[in-house]
């Protein structure tokens, strides 16, 4: 137990007012991590709502979901939620009062893939251009088709169902995926959209997408419904989405009226999210989080509530990115698939007793990606949903060979699921 003056100093356990006036009872927020948790015809299963269940008890402020698919054709990976109809209202209904029954918000992250979608799940994969990856990832994604005009105003009126169904089910409030290379990423990137419309050709068309999006949820959801973007502070790559260009995206998106940017940046290509490539400097591993630079420019720029996901471990290090003012949520990602209840650790003003480390499987092509760490983490989240305890010594190649099987399995269950 830590002395009631630490736990008096702890910046982490103060409430936060939202925009819409709802309240956050901390500053601790779990960002999304993809569950791959349902069915393989992509309905919520029970599972999910005993996982959030978890979660919460530990009293964390804010869960976001796991990305959401708007479209059941547009799959990120087998085991998906899809959300385009009420059929799975009774469970979402669950799954949102796992979170809100006890006390926590929970916001569901809304996502399109586009063409970051694995081999053969999808009949064909949309793209604002028909750019296929690089040859390191084009091995795992197929070569996209370049969306119509109508087929990406159906896309944005996607989002807005989703997040209306959100909202009817419980949901606290939504989150558009806008990072790590998909779809909305896509947009916004000069390398990935070449198109010559009104989606593209400059970097405020290209922004046009997004901001699309977001006024469709709105008009879908009304006024006072929370909808937040976690958003790359950069791609990372070579004519790709630049911090100025991000920055010019939160300046609109604040103005547009949205309630919490979560920052974050890199894409499967360039996977700085997890710190995988990044060639950080000494100055901030010391601060832990690895996007704490840019928010400091965003909070100059915008008075949008900011929260900061990537690299965050110790109670000493959340406090002192909340001291210094740039942010008003710690993000947590692996650390939570890990030890799900280090937000009561933390709120005590103590660290979890487990570690985050980097997950490696002596096979150098597959350990540059952050689709390793994803898989390995992923795994450990179905152990915590099936009541079983996290394993933090299970090989990372193990993992591998685990992971690719049921991906196998799961994109053959899904297509045939989808034929018959
Ligand atoms: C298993 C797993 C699944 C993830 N799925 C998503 C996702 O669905 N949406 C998203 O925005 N980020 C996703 N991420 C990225 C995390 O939200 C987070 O940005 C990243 O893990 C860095 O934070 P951390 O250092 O606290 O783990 C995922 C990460 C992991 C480990």
């Amino acid at each position: 137990m830590a002395d009631a003056a630490a736990v008096q100093d702890n910046l982490l356990a103060q409430p936060l007012r939202l925009p819409n006036g709802s309240v956050l009872r901390n500053r601790l927020a779990k960002s999304a991590m993809s569950e791959a948790l349902a069915s393989y015809d992509n309905h919520v299963t029970p599972l999910l709502p005993r996982l959030y269940r978890r979660w919460a008890a530990s009293g964390i402020g804010l869960l976001i979901t796991g990305n959401v698919m708007i479209d059941r054709r547009a799959l990120g990976e087998p085991g998906n939620v899809a959300l385009e109809d009420e059929s799975d209202l009774p469970l979402l209904r669950q799954w949102a009062e796992s979170a809100t029954a006890q006390g926590a918000q929970i916001w569901m992250q809304l996502n399109h893939p586009g063409k970051q979608s694995p081999k053969g799940l999808n009949a064909f994969n949309l793209a604002p251009s028909a750019i296929p990856f690089g040859k390191e990832l084009a091995g795992f994604f197929d070569a996209p088709r370049e969306a119509t005009p109508a087929q990406i105003e159906d896309i944005i009126a996607r989002f807005g169902r989703a997040a209306a169904l959100a909202r009817k089910a419980g949901f606290s409030g939504v989150q558009i995926h806008g990072a790590h290379g998909y779809l909305v990423s896509q947009f916004l990137s000069a390398h990935h959209n070449q198109r010559s419309d009104e989606w593209g050709g400059s970097a405020e068309k290209r922004r046009r997408f997004v901001l699309a999006v977001y006024a469709e949820i709105r008009r879908q959801t009304g006024p006072d419904f929370p909808i937040g973007i976690k958003l790359n502070s950069a791609d990372f790559q070579k004519g790709g989405f630049t911090e100025e260009e991000s920055m010019e995206t939160i300046r609109a998106l604040a103005q547009a009226g949205i309630d919490l940017v979560e920052i974050s940046g890199g894409t499967y290509e360039a996977p700085a999210m997890t710190g995988t490539t990044q060639t950080q400097k000494a100055s901030t591993a010391a601060r832990e989080a690895y996007f704490l630079g840019f928010a400091e420019k965003a909070r100059a720029a915008v008075s949008t509530p900011l929260m900061v996901t990537g690299g965050f471990r110790s109670c000493a290090g959340m406090n002192a990115a909340l001291r210094g003012g740039a942010l008003d949520l710690v993000g947590l990602g692996r650390l939570l698939a890990l030890d799900p209840d280090a937000p009561a650790a933390l709120l005590r003003g103590a660290d979890s007793p487990y570690q985050v480390r980097t997950i490696t499987t002596g096979i150098k092509a597959v350990d540059r990606m952050a689709l390793m760490e994803v898989a390995w983490y992923a795994r450990q989240l179905h152990r915590i949903a099936n009541g079983k305890k996290q394993n933090p010594n299970e090989s990372g190649l193990w993992a591998l060979l685990g992971t690719v099987a049921a991906s196998g399995w799961g994109t053959f269950r899904t297509r045939r699921l989808r034929a018959s």
